[in-house]
C-alpha cells in the first residue's frame, strides 16, 4: 500500500472553479483510495481559484455532511478517516463549495481486509442432533475460493451427509444427526484470497451421548393443573369469605 504519495486529484483550470482533494494514502485515476482496516486516510479539500481563496467549503460522507471545526471550512478543509474500520468500505467523500454545490470533487475508498480466520475452537454434539459449524470468510476482495477438511483430508460430502452453503460472508457445513464414528474429528475451514492468501479457522468436534431430556411439556401441564385447581379452591372459598364479611357488617 503506497504511504508515500500526496496526489492531486484534479488539476483545476485557472478559469474554472473548481476543487481538488489532496489524499494519503494516493487516490488512483477512477477517484479510488486503496487502504486497511485500522489505517488512517486524510484527505485535504482546497478551492482552485485564487478569487475563491476563502470560499466555503463542505464535505459529505455518503451524500451526510460531515462536522467541520470552525477554522476548517475556508479555502481548504481537512478530513481524517481514523482508524479505517469495514463500514468505510465504499464510503464516498465529497468536498464541495458551500455556496456552489455543482463544483464538488469526491474520492472513494477501498478498504481491503482478510476473512477473519484463524484459531480453533471446540464444539461439542450431542449424538442425533444437528451438527452445525459455521466460518466467517467475508473479505474484500472476496475470498476466491473456501472448502473444508476433516482430519487433514477433504471432506466427502456424500459420505458423511453433510451439506454446504456459502453465502459470500459465511461458509456453514451441517450434518442432519451427528454420528461420532462419522462426524467427531478435526474440522478445518480454508479460505483462500487474492490479496492476503490462505486464511483457516479449525474446529474440534466431540460428539457425546445423548443425555435424557427433562420431560419439560408433562411438567408444565401439571403446573397449569395445579394452578387451577388451586385457583377454583380460593374461588369457591371466596364465597364464603363473602359470606362471613356479610355477617361481620
Ligand atoms: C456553479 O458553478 C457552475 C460550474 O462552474 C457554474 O456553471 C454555475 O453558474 C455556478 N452557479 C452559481 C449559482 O454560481
Ligand atoms: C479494491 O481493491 C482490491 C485489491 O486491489 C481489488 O481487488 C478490488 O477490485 C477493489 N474494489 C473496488 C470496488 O475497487
Ligand atoms: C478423526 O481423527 C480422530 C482422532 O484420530 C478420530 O477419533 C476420528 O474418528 C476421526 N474422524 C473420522 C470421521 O474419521
Amino acid at each position: 500500500m503506497p504511504s508515500c504519495c500526496f496526489l492531486v486529484l484534479a488539476l483545476c483550470a485557472a478559469q474554472t472553479l473548481c476543487v481538488t482533494i489532496d489524499s494519503v494514502p494516493g487516490v488512483d485515476g477512477k477517484g479510488v483510495i486503496l487502504t486497511e482496516l485500522e489505517t488512517t486516510v486524510s484527505l485535504v479539500c482546497r478551492s482552485g481559484r485564487s478569487e475563491d481563496e476563502g470560499a466555503e467549503l463542505v464535505w459529505l460522507r455518503n451524500g451526510a455532511t460531515v462536522t467541520l471545526g470552525e477554522g476548517n471550512r475556508k479555502g481548504q478543509s481537512g478530513v481524517c478517516v481514523m482508524p479505517v474500520i469495514h463500514q468505510d468500505n465504499g464510503a464516498t467523500f465529497t468536498c464541495r463549495l458551500s455556496a456552489n454545490a455543482t463544483v464538488e470533487a469526491s474520492v472513494t475508498l477501498n478498504v481491503t481486509y482478510p476473512p477473519m480466520l484463524s484459531g480453533s475452537e471446540a464444539v461439542r454434539v450431542e449424538d442425533d442432533s444437528p451438527l452445525v459449524l459455521d466460518c466467517e470468510t467475508f473479505a474484500n476482495p472476496p475470498v476466491s475460493s473456501v472448502r473444508w477438511t476433516l482430519n487433514g483430508s477433504a471432506l466427502d460430502l456424500l459420505a458423511g451427509g453433510f451439506s454446504m452453503t456459502q453465502d459470500g460472508f459465511t461458509s456453514q457445513l451441517s450434518a442432519d444427526k451427528a454420528e461420532k464414528s462419522k462426524h467427531e474429528g478435526l474440522y478445518r475451514c480454508i479460505a483462500d484470497s487474492p490479496v492476503y492468501g490462505i486464511k483457516s479457522r479449525d474446529f474440534l468436534v466431540t460428539v457425546t451421548e445423548k443425555t435424557p431430556k427433562f420431560p419439560l411439556i408433562p411438567l408444565i401441564a401439571g403446573a397449569v393443573v395445579l394452578c387451577l385447581s388451586g385457583l377454583l379452591a380460593v374461588v369457591s372459598r371466596w364465597k364464603k369469605i363473602i359470606k362471613v364479611m356479610w355477617y361481620l357488617q
